[in-house]
């Protein structure tokens, strides 16, 4: 759903000295910007693309406090201080989007609205009866059971209702962030590439074209960190999640979040048709999987379909259809704040899972409450350098299925030759003792590769769906053409040619 560009100041030229540097202009490092732009704090904001995120440009944008990890989880995780503390923040959260949604006098669609949780069909409630009791020890009062989800067609039995969660519409909202941080005197720098990043009491930020930021601080909030080499990269796995856009009639469905409960779960809500005022559309998601671990993309779109169609018989045609990557941390916590082992005033943000719309408005309010030096309890609970973890089974199966990938270094290729590639497509090939990723562009013409990560050396994979290649291992991505788009590598694949 195209939308126009987000107004910037240019690709960086020159030097600049800021009291914060922010790396990326997705929801984190934007509500990171504005808040420390709103304490009158001088702020620079780059990003290697357009301004507006990568990932919260591709997100469904449910804002709300029922965590895909359940409360009776995050309990057992973190004890039950830390599950009050998960829901306080990502409450605190939706009530600071529509905080600055009104004093920016943001217009994005922003509404409160009631989401639903309910398990498959045949499946025993158990689930949410542990859920309500848990969520209620942790502080959320604003939910109820109801009979059933207000889906006419389709009875999903007994659910939970949660009230005044909210949805928006993503680049509008950040939009509206981009244009309140220039109005404060923030500087927006799109296509500037931060290729090396030092903390310190000076911070230095290196961008590809020679240009250099210095700081008081430097946030890097890049979806997952490119300044981090291992440390964090262990402590999260990298999931592709898929979406459907499908027409139906207006008000032929109750607008409200809607969820179910199995892993990978489905995401539901409902947003207006661009230019059709008769039409809304409804968003489906889920079909997630490990990143460069699977090959059947159509089949998952039509799964999502088949199920969307079985519990809303009024749907239309599939008008979208998309795919984005997020970060699911081992222990269900995202990770904010200061880098762990490394040089003072560098922070961080990652592992928002697929609660990112608030995630990253907690990890704007937190970390510009760490630079100004204030106290906030929730740093300990998102701290990137918590440790022990109660229970280290995620953190164990994350790192042994990384460990597998690196078997594909001497296996065979996808092809034998380039012949083999359809136009448009791209695909792994064996070069002697090493791989190449080989794409055939719309003429016909070949464009060889390195298919060798540069992050940590395991080999990409083709997907076919967002034509880019996907490391299997912790989850860099590149363009056709191996342009790194997300890290946590930070350098393109070299050209084979
Ligand atoms: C399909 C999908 C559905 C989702 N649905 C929901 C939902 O319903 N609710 C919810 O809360 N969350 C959802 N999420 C998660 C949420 O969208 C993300 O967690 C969130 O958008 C991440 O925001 P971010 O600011 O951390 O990262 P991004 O938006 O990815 O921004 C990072 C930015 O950093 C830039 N960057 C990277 N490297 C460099 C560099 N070296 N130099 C300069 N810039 C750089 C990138 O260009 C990018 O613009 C969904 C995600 C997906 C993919
Ligand atoms: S992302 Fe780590 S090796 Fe590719």
């Amino acid at each position: 759903m195209e939308e126009p560009k987000i107004e910037d100041d240019g690709p960086l030229n020159g030097e600049l000295n800021v009291d914060v540097c922010v790396v990326g202009t997705g929801i984190s490092g934007l509500t990171t910007a504005y808040l420390l732009a709103k304490e009158g704090k001088q702020v620079a904001v780059l990003d290697d693309g357009e301004i507006g995120g990568t990932m919260t440009s591709r997100t469904t944008a449910h804002v709300v406090n029922v965590l895909d990890d359940r409360y009776f989880e995050l309990e057992r995780l973190h004890g039950e201080g830390g599950a009050k503390i998960a829901a306080a923040s990502h409450t605190a959260a939706i009530d600071t989007v529509e905080r600055i949604v009104n004093d920016e006098s943001i217009d994005c669609e922003f509404e409160r609205l009631d989401g639903y949780l309910f398990v498959p069909p045949g499946e025993s409630i158990e689930c949410l009866e542990d859920e309500l009791e848990a969520c209620r020890r942790a502080g959320i009062s604003e939910v109820e059971w109801a009979d059933r989800a207000p889906m006419e067609a389709f009875d999903t039995g007994r659910c939970l209702r949660f009230r005044n969660q909210a949805q928006f519409h993503p680049i509008k909202y950040v939009r509206g962030l981009a244009d309140a941080i220039r109005r404060m005197g923030g500087r927006l720098h799109s296509y500037t590439h931060a290729s090396k990043i030092e903390g310190g009491e000076t911070a230095r930020i290196d961008t590809e074209n020679g240009s250099v930021v210095t700081a008081g601080a430097v946030v890097v909030a890049t979806n997952t960190p490119i300044n981090d080499r291992v440390v964090m990269h262990t402590k999260q796995g990298p999931y592709i999640t898929y979406v459907i856009g499908v027409r139906v009639p207006k008000g032929s469905i109750p607008k409200a979040l809607y969820w179910d409960t199995p892993d990978p779960y489905h995401y539901v809500r409902l947003t207006n048709a661009p230019n059709a005022p008769d039409s809304e559309i409804l968003i489906v998601g889920g079909e997630d999987h490990k990143t460069g671990q699977a090959d059947d993309t159509d089949e998952r779109f039509v799964r999502l379909e088949e199920w969307t169609r079985e519990r809303f018989p009024s749907v239309g045609e599939v008008a979208y259809r998309w795919s984005g990557q997020v970060m699911e941390p081992v222990d269900g916590m995202g990770y904010i704040g200061r880098n762990p082992w490394d040089e003072d005033n560098v922070y961080i943000a990652t592992g928002d899972s697929g609660n990112g719309m608030t995630h990253g408005t907690i990890a704007g309010v937190l970390i510009t409450d760490l630079f100004m030096g204030r106290e906030n309890e929730w740093e300990k609970l998102y701290d990137p350098n918590r440790t022990p973890l109660r229970d280290v089974t995620e953190f164990v199966k994350e790192n042994v299925n990384v460990a597998a990938q690196y078997t594909d270094l001497v296996t065979g290729g996808d092809v034998d030759s380039p012949d083999e590639i359809p136009v448009g497509e791209g695909a792994v090939m064996r070069d002697g003792l090493t791989k190449l990723a080989v794409y055939r562009d719309e003429t016909g013409s070949v464009r060889k590769m390195s298919a060798v990560c540069p992050h940590l050396g395991c080999i990409v994979k083709w997907n076919t769906t967002e034509k880019s290649w996907d490391c299997p291992c912790h989850g860099s991505r590149f363009d056709r053409f191996g342009k790194v788009f997300q890290g946590p590598a930070n350098s393109d694949l070299p050209a084979a040619d």
